[in-house]
């Protein structure tokens, strides 16, 4: 029996082309490992009505952890448009499957490191090396959210909160509510872990990006417990930045800051800012990681229209890749790809377009097999 068993999930647009190049350098790492192929996906949404199915969540659940590429997600009733015409009507409502994975499997840490590789002629600066942790399962994300405001949820609000006064005469119907749920323990699990990483690591700072001179209750929850989890780690500096002075902080001095802590929204924002410093979401990988159980992705899109070209950067793919070894404890391997990575971005022979190259995906990853 293999020592790992890994759910390979494609999904669709670009998904297939990077994640090609993903199998071609495990290939050559030949990691002991049993992969797995999952659906996972537009197609499922539109033949199915789930682009999540069942048999995915089972599939993952007899996995250690799972390597994921790419999705298309649309808007509520753009989505229903391309339901086969026996599912249209029936009630069903798109929701992103990344986003119910990480709830379901609770993989509440999103590591999203932004380093700027040397000689990628992207870079912003070339000492920039951020680390963002946003938190994964709640937020603006845990999808409580009301439209039209029911009548009861309304009257509620109007008895527990003297704010709601701004909205009297306003109809049900023409409000939107999407509740912001942050937890104590959320909070701090999160803040944990990016004061861990900081720790072994040897970053001299932790920033917390909320914004708790407006949003009181749910940034200021997560301060409050952050300062008292940061008090256990003398060594490291807490900073806390407001997200709006923080997107221009790291557009202004980006090499001042290391580990970035944020909540689900803002660390979404922050994550896109921090990888556009190194170079775009071309670079930019992220780990969905919970207790026990792990999602590693690339954080660009499906990118539709280059689908099946081979033509776009599978960088970040493959530092998915790297993140995925790091988790399982393949540390020695995990580095060897990055360093393989990194020589080939220096060298700068195999680029694709994105770097004014004129590589395909699959160039890329067997230049980066080929120093393994
Ligand atoms: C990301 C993406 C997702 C998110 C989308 C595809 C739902 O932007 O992983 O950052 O918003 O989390
Ligand atoms: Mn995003």
């Amino acid at each position: 029996m293999a020592k790992y068993k890994i759910a390979l999930m494609p999904g669709d647009g670009i998904g297939n082309d990077v994640m090609d190049a993903a199998q071609i350098v495990l290939d050559k790492i030949g990691l002991d490992a049993e992969y797995i192929r999952a659906d996972i996906g537009w197609e499922f949404w539109c033949k199915e009505g789930d682009p999540l199915p069942q048999r995915t969540i089972d599939t993952l659940k007899a996995c250690d952890c799972a390597l994921f590429a790419a999705i298309t997600s649309k808007p509520k009733e753009e989505a229903e448009a391309e339901l086969i015409p026996e599912l249209q009507g029936t009630g069903l409502i798109y929701r992103s499957p990344i986003v119910r994975l990480r709830q379901l499997f609770d993989l509440y840490v999103n590591l999203r490191p932004c380093k700027a590789f040397k000689g990628n002629p992207l870079n912003y600066r070339d000492d920039v090396d951020l680390v963002v942790f946003r938190e994964n399962t709640q937020g603006l994300y845990a999808g409580v959210e009301f439209h039209p405001l029911p009548d009861d949820l309304r009257a509620q609000l109007e008895a527990h909160s003297p704010r709601m006064a701004a909205f009297q005469g306003v109809s049900g119907e023409d409000i939107a509510l999407s509740a912001r749920i942050f937890t104590r323990a959320g909070c701090q699990r999160i803040v944990r872990r990016a004061f861990e990483y900081a720790r072994q690591f040897g970053y001299p700072t932790v920033t917390l990006v909320e914004k708790p001179n407006v949003i009181r209750e749910t940034s200021g929850l997560m301060v409050r417990e952050a300062r008292k989890i940061a008090a256990e780690y003398p060594e490291i500096e807490l900073w806390e930045t407001n997200v709006d002075a923080m997107a221009m902080w790291l557009v202004k001095n980006p090499q001042d800051y290391g580990v970035l802590v944020s909540s689900n929204m803002f660390g979404d924002i922050v994550s896109d800012l921090a990888a556009q410093l190194v170079g775009g979401l071309g670079f930019a990988a992220s780990g969905n990681i919970g207790d026990d159980m792990a999602v590693f992705e690339p954080t660009h899109g499906s990118a539709p229209k280059y689908a099946g070209l081979y033509k776009v950067n599978p960088t970040a793919m493959l530092l998915a890749v790297k993140l995925m070894l790091d988790w399982l404890g393949e540390t020695a391997t995990a580095g060897a790809l990055e360093a393989a990575i990194a020589a080939v971005i220096a060298e700068g022979k195999v680029r694709t377009y994105d770097l004014g190259g004129d590589a395909g995906t699959l160039d890329v990853a067997r230049a980066v097999a080929d120093r393994l």
